[in-house]
């Protein structure tokens, strides 16, 4: 059958009129994201800390999809730079209306294990960096009465916790909370604030650092989905490009999960029942509506 989720959701130029900042985009979803608001017409600022990474990736992309792109390094951690980032865009492009808060930095460990330095790097990428980005954005447009869009890359661990990954579970949660705060308090300057929670995507730089080694053989992650496979990037893509796009004018304050139903398979208390083979259940109900006879 032919999979309708490969194929980009939209074909017009639904992002003519955006000007977007995707941290790091340089690589992974970011990348994938990125290509597809450039096929739709936006312009495309690429940032990280690897600016010849940058560049070349902005020239691939240039010719894939005929737009703008421009590449530009930017440690998010460091709010000087994401001011100088955020003035050069503007010198670029003139203006700025949508920021995707992406770049992230992660990697399994024992709790324990981690020294303070180790937390803090991952808090401070994901949750110093996304409040950098979405705190100098936000004042540019507020004075400058912009009207714009966040969309923050989060995970579905973002509200179950998740062991192992605790530095990033506990900023990807700070990430959540600041979507939904700022979505009340700056909705009246015309900025809206969501998020989105994907399940597994692979890409190199998760998956080297979820699953690095013969993890990845021995932890099948796609027997976790329900749906039994793992995320495409075009419909990751496609989703982003929705809620970025004025279709989506009345969301605000919403964060999307795109999982296949991973996050829930781990929740519901009888989801384990999965395991009873057909034949079973007819023996199972006469077991129970035996108890169910009047004595
Ligand atoms: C323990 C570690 C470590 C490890 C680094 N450290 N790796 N500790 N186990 N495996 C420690 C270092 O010793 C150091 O502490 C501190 O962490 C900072 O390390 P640096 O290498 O100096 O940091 P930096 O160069 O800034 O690199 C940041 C990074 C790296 C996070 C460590 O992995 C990175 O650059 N990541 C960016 C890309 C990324 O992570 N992508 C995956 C996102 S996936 P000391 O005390 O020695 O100074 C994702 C998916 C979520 O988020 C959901 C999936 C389903
Ligand atoms: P990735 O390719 O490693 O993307 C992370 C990006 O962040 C890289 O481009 C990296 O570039 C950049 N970055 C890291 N530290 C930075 C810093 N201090 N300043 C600026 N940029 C920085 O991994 P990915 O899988 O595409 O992840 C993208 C987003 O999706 C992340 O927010 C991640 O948490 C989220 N996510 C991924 C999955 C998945 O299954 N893949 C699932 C749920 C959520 P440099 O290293 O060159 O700076």
């Amino acid at each position: 059958m032919d999979k309708q989720y490969s194929k980009p959701m939209f074909n017009g130029n639904e992002l003519n009129d955006k000007v977007i900042v995707v941290t790091g985009g340089g690589s992974g979803l970011g990348k994938a994201m990125a290509t597809y608001f450039l096929k739709l017409g936006a312009k495309v600022v690429i940032t990280s800390r690897n600016l010849e990474k940058l560049k070349a990736t902005a020239t691939e992309m240039e010719a894939e999809t005929g737009g703008r792109v421009l590449p530009l390094s930017c440690d998010v951690r460091k709010y000087d730079e994401v001011e100088a980032m955020l003035d050069e865009t503007i010198k670029t492009f003139g203006t700025v209306n949508g920021l995707l808060n992406n770049a992230a930095g992660n990697f399994i460990s024992p709790t324990e294990r981690l020294s303070a330095n180790a937390f803090d790097t991952v808090i401070d990428i994901v949750l110093k960096g996304s409040k950098n980005c979405t705190l100098a954005f936000g004042k540019y447009w507020i004075k400058n009465k912009i009207q714009a869009t966040v969309l923050n890359i989060v995970t579905t661990y973002a509200f179950t916790g998740s062991a192992y990954v605790v530095p990033s579970a506990t900023a990807k949660a700070g990430v959540l909370a600041m979507t939904r705060s700022l979505a009340v308090e700056w909705a009246k300057y015309n900025i809206r604030m969501n998020a989105i929670a994907p399940g597994p995507f692979p890409t190199k730089g998760a998956w080297d650092r979820l699953l690095p080694g013969d993890l990845k053989d021995k932890f099948d992650i796609s027997k976790k989905v329900p749906l039994k496979r793992v995320g495409e990037h075009q419909e990751l893509a496609n989703l982003a490009a929705y809620l970025m796009s004025d279709f989506s004018a009345y969301i605000n304050g919403e964060v999307i999960t795109i999982d296949g139903g991973e996050w829930l398979q781990g929740a519901g208390e009888f989801n384990m029942l999965e395991e009873i083979p057909s034949q079973l259940w007819d023996m199972l109900e006469v077991m129970i509506r035996s108890k169910n006879k009047k004595e």
